[in-house]
């Protein structure tokens, strides 16, 4: 591999040392894990208070604690589900006002899981598209003049059968969701969203290592940079979102080119 392709060793991220989110309060639905925590730590180094929701407390109040330590400033968990109106109703409650919230909905089902593959994949894709579209909704009050949302979609590729083309469509249908919303919401916020391709998370915690370490290398053949994203590349795009006055309605690949395949 060429260094040009590695990826950073050191986090020196120029976003992160400028603390370009000094002062503002930054809400990370999913901040608990993967994406969602590095964005919370990242953040909390920029100089945000971050409020981090995942729906394990344990998790939740482990990644506020750790933000709070990089900070050293205010950092805080709430441990919800906002699956539901109920959950999200807790969530505006609880949080009061903020600058930009951070979504990472979205992901695997874990109960009442179709029988057939390409049903789970499309139910995957419905939910995630329903829960980020009632989470802007519920929260759009919630965020001060001049901040905004970064959603989460993900870049893929329509070419492996019936499943990708499901989750393909799921993810446009979330492309499709930061346009409209952008054009409601504007001029007072504005809404993106961050397309990353596969990356290790915890989001694989349930299948073996081998099987993680064979789609790590199928995506690898894949990609044209040659390899899987470092999260911390993936995280960085959030930032960049956060604190872009002038982007709205876009959706920013993170993903070596693998869209472009
Ligand atoms: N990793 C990839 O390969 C990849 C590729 C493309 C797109 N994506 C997208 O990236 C997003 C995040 O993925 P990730 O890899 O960071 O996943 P992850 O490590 O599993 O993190 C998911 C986070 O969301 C929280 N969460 C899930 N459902 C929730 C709910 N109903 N209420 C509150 N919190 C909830 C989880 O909290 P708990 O753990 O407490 O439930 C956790 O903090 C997803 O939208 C996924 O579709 C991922």
């Amino acid at each position: 591999m060429s260094t040009a392709l590695r990826p950073p060793s050191a986090y020196e991220d120029p976003i992160v040392a400028r603390r370009s989110l000094a002062g503002k309060r930054v809400l990370v639905v999913g901040g608990s894990s993967g994406f969602g925590r590095q964005v919370a730590l990242d953040s909390a180094l920029a100089g945000a208070d971050v409020v981090v929701v995942g729906r394990d407390s344990a998790k939740t109040h482990a990644t506020a604690q750790e933000a709070g330590a990089l900070a050293r400033g205010k950092a805080s968990a709430l441990a919800i589900d906002v699956s539901s109106d109920r959950g999200r109703r807790e969530l505006v409650e609880a949080v009061g006002e903020v600058d930009h919230v951070v979504s990472t909905l979205g992901g695997r089902l874990e109960d009442d899981v179709p029988e057939d593959e390409e049903d789970v994949v499309r139910e995957i894709a419905r939910r995630k598209v329903h829960h980020n579209r009632h989470l802007v909704d519920a929260l759009a009050g919630s965020v001060r003049e001049g901040g905004s949302f970064v959603l989460t979609a993900g870049s893929t590729r329509g070419n492996g059968g019936e499943g990708a083309r499901a989750m393909v469509a799921g993810n446009e249908e979330i492309e499709q969701l930061v346009r409209e919303k952008a054009l409601m919401l504007a001029p007072g916020l504005r809404v993106n969203a961050v397309a990353p391709t596969w990356t290790q998370t915890p989001l694989w915690k349930h299948h073996s290592d081998a099987d993680v370490v064979a789609m790590r290398r199928e995506m690898e053949a894949r990609i044209p940079l040659g390899r899987t994203a470092d999260i911390r590349e993936v995280a960085r795009a959030y930032l960049f979102l956060m604190t872009s006055d002038f982007v709205t309605g876009q959706t920013i690949a993170v993903d070596g080119g693998y869209s472009l395949t």
